[in-house]
């Protein structure tokens, strides 16, 4: 039985790794920034008791970083596989995606939440994934990350913000490899959650079933790579 920490579990991607990693007889640390209004992990903890741990996580918060580790070394004492996939399209109602309209607010708060913060995370539970053999690390990048498939203006703060992710994942992978721990940036497909919209092709199961796959036959040799959820590399 292996431990999932993921991030951004309230809704969207992050709803449903917990729920497939559920079904699989996994045991899920699922965080989210406001428990009480989580009712869909709630429905789920009814179903799971034993399995499923809800904990309060904002991932750009320290003390709360702080906190969570705490509790989770208390209660689990280490972590298979890190999912750090909580993340945001835009900092405020405006949007960094049009030129003239660029706000250094938005950019820095995109930044914090989608590059940033799971550096910040990888750093911290980093004990906790040492304690694991071949724990993973796995960030939940974007094609809009892809400088060398770019040939489209606009999403100036989040296509950054995905090209740096890639970046740090590659760094982190260069820095953990002879711990054993692999660390590999994903793209999962356009699909319909709040941030991809109802015009996205790909409903939501087959994506992270696809990705939950792609996790289970990656190790060492795929560290640092930046994949699609079928395994291909995608461009950098
Ligand atoms: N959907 C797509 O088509 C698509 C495509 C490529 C990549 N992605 C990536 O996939 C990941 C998940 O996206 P999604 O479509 O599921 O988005 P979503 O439906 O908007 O959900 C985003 C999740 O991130 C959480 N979150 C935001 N800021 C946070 C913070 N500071 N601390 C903790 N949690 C925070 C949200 O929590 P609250 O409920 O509290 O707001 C929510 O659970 C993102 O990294 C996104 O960039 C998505």
């Amino acid at each position: 039985m292996k431990k999932i920490f993921i991030t951004g579990a309230s809704r969207g991607l992050g709803l449903e790794f917990t729920k497939q990693y559920l079904k699989k007889g996994e045991i899920v640390i699922a965080s989210c920034r406001k428990p009480e209004k989580a009712d869909a992990l709630k429905e789920l903890e009814a179903k799971f008791p034993s399995k499923l741990n809800i904990v309060q996580l904002d991932v750009v918060n320290e003390q709360s970083r702080n906190a969570v580790f705490e509790k989770i070394e208390k209660d689990f004492g280490n972590i298979d596989i890190l999912i750090n996939n909580a993340g945001i399209i835009s900092g405020n109602e405006k949007e960094s995606s049009i030129l003239g309209e660029i706000y250094k607010e938005d950019f820095s708060k995109v930044f914090l939440v989608n590059s940033i913060a799971p550096l910040l995370m990888s750093e911290k539970f980093l004990p906790l994934l040492e304690k694991s053999e071949g724990a993973k690390i796995i960030n939940i990048s974007s094609q809009n990350g892809s400088i060398a498939s770019r040939n489209v203006g606009g999403k100036y703060s989040y296509a950054a913000s995905k090209a740096a992710l890639n970046m740090i994942t590659k760094i982190l992978s260069n820095d953990l490899r002879d711990q054993g721990i692999t660390t590999i940036a994903i793209h999962p497909g356009w699909i319909k959650t709040d941030m991809g919209g109802s015009n996205a092709p790909l409903e939501i199961e087959e994506p992270i079933s696809k990705i939950i796959d792609l996790t289970d036959r990656s190790g060492i040799s795929e560290s640092g790579k930046f994949l699609d959820r079928e395994g291909n590399d995608v461009p950098w």
